[in-house]
């Protein structure tokens, strides 16, 4: 199939790609070449930049597969390290591989001796995300054997890095702020009960795990663990489709995953709805969310490609009743998110929108009961989608088709003018 073009009664035809499942991409990147154009896509919302094979959304069905598997059959049955071998390697891992890969990744978990010594260098009131933009970029520095991005072993052996280390240098930011001893990983442990331990624990006495507790974490793993082409993802393939590192590839998508509009929603939509306190209040801030002039938003609702409940929000609102019965912990912010939830989904103005909550309505409630304070969560969500991005920055280096990222513009500024001393100048 083709799509005609055309421009000025001149049309050209160019090739529509048709996806395994999901909308027909139309091939434009011969437009330049033939018309002296650009598209302009602000936000790229009608934009593919890359093929892929690793996650699909449905957005208007609400639908998130990894690798053809539904996320809820994912949360349900699989596990964090499982769900990383799917998104890496194709396939969900027989036990012998299973085993092997949990082999590999717990014998990485350890980080440099000498890296301890970079959170020395900031503040004890630094953000966990400013430390782990520094300290996961520089990883590149002490990584020498698995920089070479052409070598297909070294590439891997990134990967494993990158994903047994997160869990270690999420919990040394942690330790860190509250001015305790860093603790070594222990490699008994699964992937998500090292975390805690090495999160909670303290040298002085042995660290009780909740299996309730590690397997709701696990479960914010597995929903965070990757989202097709997100900003930080997409950031993680620009800065790769370069030849940077994957230290450095991986540090950028943190760097962008920060924002309050993308991975720092958690950490807001729990202080939103700590500030909305009770129920009672919830039609003062609609009302807010509603009114063009106030730039508030309701913080956890809505998505860019959802148009329909957020699979993952349904997983985690069920997850979170769990996680805090089993606590025996009565948080009134559970009631004011489930009111809040109910009434929004009642009012035209997020029905005509299609604003329905997104995954990060319910983590930080999870998260919150866990015991990590509210500045974690953005780093607990970028040590899971690590596994994502690593797959992604993968897949894109042994894609064919990969060139250097390189978008351009409308560009609206002056035309050519003469330079004007300064003496010169009004
Ligand atoms: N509260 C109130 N109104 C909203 C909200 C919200 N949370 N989200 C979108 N809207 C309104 C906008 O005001 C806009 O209205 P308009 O058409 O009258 O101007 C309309 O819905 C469309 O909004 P856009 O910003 O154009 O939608 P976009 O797809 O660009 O934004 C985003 C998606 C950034 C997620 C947005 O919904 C938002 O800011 N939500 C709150 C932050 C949040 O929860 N982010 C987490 C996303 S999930 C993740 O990253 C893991």
């Amino acid at each position: 199939m083709t799509a005609t073009i055309s421009i000025d009664g001149k049309g050209a035809d160019y090739p529509v790609h048709a996806g395994s499942i999901g909308p027909e991409v139309i091939d434009i990147r011969k437009l330049y070449g033939n018309t002296g154009r650009f598209t302009y896509d602000p936000g790229f919302t009608s934009t593919a930049s890359c093929e892929s094979k690793i996650t699909y959304i449905d957005g208007d069905q609400g639908v998130l597969l990894h690798r053809g598997y539904p996320i809820e059959q994912l949360a349900e049955h699989s596990s964090f390290l499982e769900v990383a071998y799917l998104l890496l390697n194709g396939e969900l891992p027989n036990q012998k591989e299973h085993d092997e890969f949990k082999y590999l990744i717990t014998r990485h978990t350890m980080v440099h001796e000498q890296l301890a010594t970079f959170y020395r260098g900031f503040r004890r009131d630094a953000h966990p995300m400013a430390i782990m933009c520094g300290v996961v970029g520089a990883l590149s520095a002490f990584y020498h054997d698995s920089t070479d991005i052409h070598d297909p072993k070294q590439r891997e052996i990134a990967c494993h890095r990158l994903i047994a280390k997160m869990p270690t240098i999420a919990a040394m930011a942690y330790k860190y702020s509250v001015g305790q001893p860093f603790l070594y990983p222990k490699n008994s442990l699964s992937y998500t009960g090292n975390f805690l331990r090495m999160t909670f624990g303290v040298p002085a006495e042995e660290y009780e795990i909740n299996p309730v507790v590690e397997d709701a974490l696990d479960k914010i793993f597995i929903l965070h663990a990757d989202h097709e082409q997100n900003a930080s993802t997409s950031t993680v393939r620009l800065a790769g489709s370069s030849g940077a590192n994957p230290f450095a590839c991986i540090a950028a998508g943190i760097a962008c995953l920060w924002g309050p509009a993308h991975g720092g929603a958690n950490e807001a939509a729990l202080e939103m709805l700590r500030e909305i306190g009770r129920p009672e209040r919830i039609p003062e801030y609609i009302a807010r969310a509603k009114n063009k002039d106030d730039p508030f938003r309701l913080m956890g609702f809505g998505h860019r490609v959802y148009k329909n409940y957020d699979p993952r929000a349904k997983v985690l609102g069920a997850a979170a009743t769990k996680v805090l019965d089993t606590l025996g912990i009565s948080d009134p912010v559970l009631d004011t998110a489930r009111e809040l939830e109910r009434i929004a989904l009642s009012d035209d103005y997020f029905i005509e929108k299609k604003l329905y909550p997104n995954v990060d309505f319910y983590s930080g409630i999870i998260l919150s009961a866990i015991g990590f304070p509210t500045s974690m969560f953005t780093a607990l969500f970028a040590l899971a989608r690590t596994t994502g991005w690593i797959a992604q920055w993968t897949e894109m280096m042994e894609d064919t088709d990969q060139r250097i990222g390189r978008p351009r513009q409308l560009y609206t500024g002056h035309g050519p003018r003469d330079y004007v001393p300064l003496a010169q100048r009004g």
